[in-house]
C-alpha cells in the first residue's frame, strides 16, 4: 500500500473512533475511554491532516471550531416553518387539547373510545435551531428567528460537541432537517457566569440567555468555550423516508447519533400525560438543565397531517408549562444581616409573590457591588428567580417602573446589631513587591465579638459538629446566652455553671448535665479542629488541616509570616494574610490564651508536636528569591541571582558590580534598590529564617527538578485561561519541574490553549503537538494533586 493509501485508510478509521467517543461521552455521557486515549487519537490525526491537507473534510472532528469570526449573520429561509406551541396552564386545558384532538381526527368508530397515543417530551429552556444535513453530512444550523427566516449560525452549531458534523449509521435521507433546541446545563450556566463576573464581563440572567448569547456570537471560537448542550424535538424538511410516529422517528435520530432527551416517552391518553407531567415536575429541581414544561404531541404522523395547524400553532402538539422559576415583584426595603467575620451584607425584603410554588419574601443581594451592578433602588420592581434549592435572587430591575419616590440603597455606618463603626474591607494585591490597595465589596462591622451577631455566629461555628463538637447547643440556645450576657466569648462557654444552665429554655435537670458533659469532652480537640473552630475568615476545614499537619503546633501557626505560610499546600496570600492578622489581634490572643490557659478553660490540643516532613516542602533559592516579588525580577533571573550568589545574605550583601555579572542593568539596578531598603532585607531574613525554623529543605536546583514529574519537559501556554491567570499556571507547572517557554517549537512537550489561542495553536497542530484545553490542564494538575 503506498504512503496515501495507508494513511487514508488511518485517518478515516481515526475519525470514526474520535466520533464514536465523541458520541459516547457528549451524548450519551459513558465515556468508554480515558481523555488522554481521546487526546492521543486527536493528535494522531491532526498529524496526518497536517501532511495531508488535501484529505481534510469539513465533517472531521479536527475542524469543529473556525478561526475567523463574521462581520453578520447571513439570513436564512426556512423550507418549512418553524411554528411555536400553544400553551396550557392547567388540567383542564389539557382535557381540552384531547378533546380538540379527537375532535379534529375522522376517527373509526372502533377507535372513537380508544385513548389517543402522545409523545411527551421535557420542553427545554433554550432556543430552537434547525440543522440540516445533506447525504448525512451537516451543512446548515440555523436559528428559528421569526420562524420563516432565520440566522445562519452554522460555524457555531459546529462547536456543541454534542451535536454531529456527521449522521452515524446509514439508512438516512439523503436531506434531513433536524430540529431541536440548543441549551445550557445549569451547571455549565454557573460555571460561565462565575468567569465572566471574574472577568468583569457579561453575566447572564438565566441559562437560556446564556444559550443564546452563545450561540448568537459572530466568532465561533467564543462560543467554542460556552457549553453548550443540544437535543433534537423534531424535523423539518426531508427528502427520503421516515418511520411513522414522532418517537419513532427521535429514536432513529437517536440512532444516528443526534443526542434526544432521555425522558422521551409515549402515554396513552390524557391521563397517563398528566402523570408524566407530575413526575418531571418533581424531578425538576434535580435535572442537570431548566425546563419550562412538557410537550406533548399526537405520536402518529398521519394523524399529525391529518390535524394540521391553526394560525401558528399545529393541533397536533401542546407545552403543558410548569410554574414560572422568575417572577416580578417589589423591593420594599433592603435590610443589613451581619455574619460571622462581620460581614454586614443587603437582604431584600420583597412583597411577598409566589414563584415556582413557594411564596418568597426575602432575596440574597451578597454585597454592595451586586447592589450597584443591579442599579437597585427601594421601591423598584424587580424579577426574582428561585431555581432547585437555590435561594431567590433578584436578576434584573425593571426600570422602567420605578417609582418617581424610589430611594437608593444605603450601607449604614454603624452595624445595626452593635452600633460599632462599619468599614469597607481593603483589597490588598501584592504582586512583583508592589501593594496596590483597592475597595473591596464587603463591609465590616468592626465590632468583632462585642456584635451580638458576630459573636452568635462566632460561637455557633465553634460548638458545630466539624469544629468543637458540642452537642447539645442549639442556635436558639447559643442566642439566649449571648443576649442574656452569659457568654461573651466562645471561652466563657466552659466557664457556664449548671445553675445557669438549667435556668435556659427547654434545659432541666438531665439535659443540664449533659451538657455539662458534652462542653467538658470537647476540651481534647485535634489541632485542626481547633483552628477550624476558630473561624478565622477563609480558613475552611481543608485549610485548618494543613495548617495542623504541617506546622504541627498551634505556637508554630500564630507566629507564622504570612510569606512563610503561602509555602503550604493550596495557601495563597490572601488567605495568608488573613491567619496572620487573625493571630496578631490581640483580643483574638486574649480569648485563646484564656482557651488553652490550665486556670481558666484549660483546654489541651492533641496531636502537636514535631515537625512531620510533609512541610518539609522544598524551595531552591531561586524560587525562594522568585516569591520575594523584588520589582522586575522574575523567576529567570531569580535563578541568575541564585546560581551567582549562592544564599539570600550572598545577594543582600552583593555589590553592584558583582550583581551587574548576574542580571541585566535595569533588573540589578531594582534588586539593589529593594534590599537596600533595610525593612525588605530585614523581612526577608526572617522569611527564610521562619522557614529554616519551620524545617523547610533547602535544595539545590537540580535535584529538586529531577525528581519531579515534568523534569525536562517545556510547555507553551496560549490564549486566555478562564480559571486562572497564566501566571498562576506557569508556577503551577514549575512546581512540577516543567519549564515554560513563549514559543512553541518541536521541542515543545505540551502547549496549553484557551480561548483566543491563534497562531501558537496552529504551529502546535502543525507539529501534532499534545495539546491541552484549560479543562484538559486542569484535570492534569489535578492528576497531580494540584488544584485551582
Ligand atoms: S416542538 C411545531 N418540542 O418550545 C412544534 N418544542 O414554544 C415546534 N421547545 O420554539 C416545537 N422543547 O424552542 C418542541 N420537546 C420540544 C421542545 C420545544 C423546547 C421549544 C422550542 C419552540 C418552543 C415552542
Amino acid at each position: 500500500m503506498s504512503d496515501i493509501e495507508s494513511d487514508t485508510q488511518r485517518i478515516l478509521q481515526l475519525r470514526s473512533e474520535l466520533r464514536e467517543h465523541n458520541h459516547r461521552y457528549y451524548v450519551l455521557d459513558e465515556p468508554t475511554v480515558p481523555d488522554s486515549e481521546y487526546d492521543r487519537l486527536f493528535r494522531e490525526l491532526k498529524a496526518l491532516e497536517a501532511k495531508w491537507p488535501t484529505l481534510v473534510t469539513s465533517d472531521s472532528p479536527t475542524q469543529r471550531v473556525g478561526s475567523t469570526a463574521l462581520a453578520t449573520f447571513r439570513q436564512v429561509r426556512h423550507e418549512v416553518s418553524m411554528l411555536s406551541l400553544g400553551n396550557a396552564f392547567d388540567e383542564s386545558s389539557m382535557f381540552e387539547f384531547d378533546r380538540r384532538v379527537r375532535g379534529g381526527l375522522d376517527l373509526d368508530s372502533d377507535l372513537l373510545f380508544e385513548d389517543i397515543e402522545y409523545s411527551c417530551e421535557p420542553k427545554l429552556d433554550g432556543l430552537a435551531v434547525s440543522l440540516l444535513y445533506k447525504n448525512g453530512v451537516l451543512v446548515q444550523g440555523a436559528t428559528r428567528g421569526d420562524g420563516a427566516t432565520g440566522e445562519d449560525v452554522t460555524l457555531n452549531v459546529r462547536t456543541v460537541r454534542s451535536i454531529p458534523l456527521s449522521l452515524h449509521g446509514a439508512g438516512w435521507p439523503s436531506v434531513l432537517e433536524v430540529r431541536g433546541e440548543v441549551f445550557m446545563s445549569k451547571a455549565g450556566f454557573e460555571r460561565l457566569n462565575a468567569f465572566q463576573a471574574e472577568g468583569g464581563g457579561k453575566t447572564f440572567a438565566n441559562p437560556r440567555n446564556a444559550a443564546a448569547g452563545s450561540l448568537r456570537q459572530l466568532d465561533p471560537r467564543i462560543t467554542a468555550t460556552r457549553p453548550l448542550d443540544f437535543c433534537s424535538y423534531g424535523i423539518g424538511q426531508v427528502q427520503g423516508s421516515l418511520p411513522d410516529t414522532h418517537v419513532d422517528i427521535l429514536e432513529k435520530l437517536q440512532e444516528w447519533g443526534l443526542p434526544i432527551s432521555r425522558d422521551l416517552k409515549r402515554a396513552k391518553g390524557i391521563d397517563e400525560c398528566l402523570a408524566y407531567y407530575r413526575d418531571i415536575g418533581e424531578r425538576r429541581s434535580s435535572l442537570s438543565y431548566e425546563i419550562d414544561g412538557v410537550v406533548f404531541k399526537v405520536n402518529s404522523l398521519p394523524s399529525q397531517r391529518e390535524l394540521g395547524f391553526r394560525a401558528r400553532e399545529p393541533r397536533w402538539a401542546i407545552a403543558y408549562k410548569f410554574p414560572a422559576l422568575e417572577e416580578l415583584t417589589e423591593l420594599i426595603d433592603v435590610e443589613f444581616q451581619v455574619g460571622r467575620t462581620g460581614a454586614v451584607t443587603p437582604v431584600a425584603r420583597l412583597k411577598p409573590v409566589r414563584v415556582a410554588g413557594v411564596i418568597v419574601s426575602n432575596a440574597t443581594l451578597h454585597n454592595m457591588d451586586e447592589v450597584e451592578r443591579l442599579g437597585l433602588m427601594i421601591g423598584d420592581t424587580v424579577i426574582v428567580r428561585r431555581a432547585g434549592d437555590v435561594i431567590p435572587q433578584i436578576m434584573q430591575i425593571v426600570k422602567d417602573r420605578r417609582p418617581s419616590n424610589a430611594r437608593a440603597v444605603q450601607i449604614p455606618e454603624s452595624c445595626p446589631v452593635c452600633g460599632s463603626h462599619v468599614e469597607r474591607t481593603q483589597l490588598v494585591k501584592r504582586s512583583k513587591g508592589k501593594e496596590t490597595v483597592s475597595e473591596g465589596a464587603v463591609y465590616r462591622c468592626v465590632g468583632r465579638l462585642a456584635c451580638g451577631a458576630q459573636l452568635k455566629q462566632a460561637i455557633i461555628h465553634f460548638v458545630s459538629r466539624r469544629a468543637m463538637d458540642i452537642d447539645g447547643l442549639g442556635d436558639k440556645t447559643i442566642e439566649q446566652l449571648v443576649d442574656e450576657k452569659l457568654i461573651g466569648s466562645p471561652a466563657d462557654l466552659y466557664k457556664l455553671k449548671y445553675e445557669q444552665i438549667i435556668d435556659l429554655e427547654g434545659f432541666a435537670d438531665i439535659s443540664s448535665k449533659k451538657l455539662i458533659t458534652a462542653i467538658e469532652n470537647s476540651k481534647t480537640p485535634t489541632l485542626a479542629r481547633f483552628i477550624y473552630a476558630l473561624g478565622i475568615p477563609d480558613v475552611g476545614e481543608e485549610t485548618a488541616k494543613v495548617l495542623a499537619r504541617s506546622l504541627a503546633s498551634l505556637e508554630r501557626v500564630q507566629k507564622a509570616l504570612p510569606e512563610v505560610l503561602t509555602y503550604l499546600p493550596d495557601v495563597g496570600l490572601e488567605v495568608a494574610h488573613e491567619i496572620h492578622s487573625f493571630f496578631e489581634d490581640s483580643h483574638n490572643q486574649d480569648v485563646i490564651g484564656a482557651l488553652l490557659s490550665p486556670d481558666e478553660c484549660g483546654l489541651q490540643l492533641q496531636d502537636q508536636g514535631e515537625l512531620s516532613a510533609e512541610f518539609a516542602a522544598s524551595t531552591t533559592l531561586g524560587g525562594f528569591l522568585d516569591k520575594l516579588h523584588v520589582p522586575s525580577v522574575g523567576p529567570g533571573a531569580a535563578q541568575k541571582l541564585a546560581d551567582k550568589f549562592g544564599s539570600l545574605e550572598g545577594v543582600i550583601k552583593a555589590d553592584w558590580l558583582d550583581m551587574r555579572q548576574a542580571l541585566p542593568e535595569k533588573q540589578a539596578k531594582a534588586v539593589r534598590e529593594f534590599f537596600d531598603n533595610p525593612d525588605n532585607a530585614r523581612h526577608a531574613l526572617a522569611i527564610e529564617q521562619q522557614l529554616r525554623d519551620f524545617g523547610m529543605h533547602w535544595q539545590s536546583e537540580k535535584k529538586v527538578v529531577e525528581g519531579l514529574p515534568e523534569a525536562g519537559h517545556t510547555w507553551v501556554l496560549t490564549g486566555s485561561l478562564e480559571l486562572m491567570s497564566r501566571d498562576v499556571a506557569k508556577d503551577k507547572l514549575e512546581s512540577l519541574g516543567a519549564k515554560v517557554a513563549g514559543s512553541v517549537s518541536a521541542k515543545t512537550h505540551c502547549v496549553v490553549a484557551g480561548p483566543g489561542a491563534g497562531s501558537k495553536l496552529a504551529k502546535a497542530s502543525e507539529l501534532g503537538l499534545k495539546v491541552l484545553d484549560e479543562e484538559a490542564f486542569v484535570a492534569f494538575l489535578a492528576k497531580h494533586n494540584i488544584s485551582v
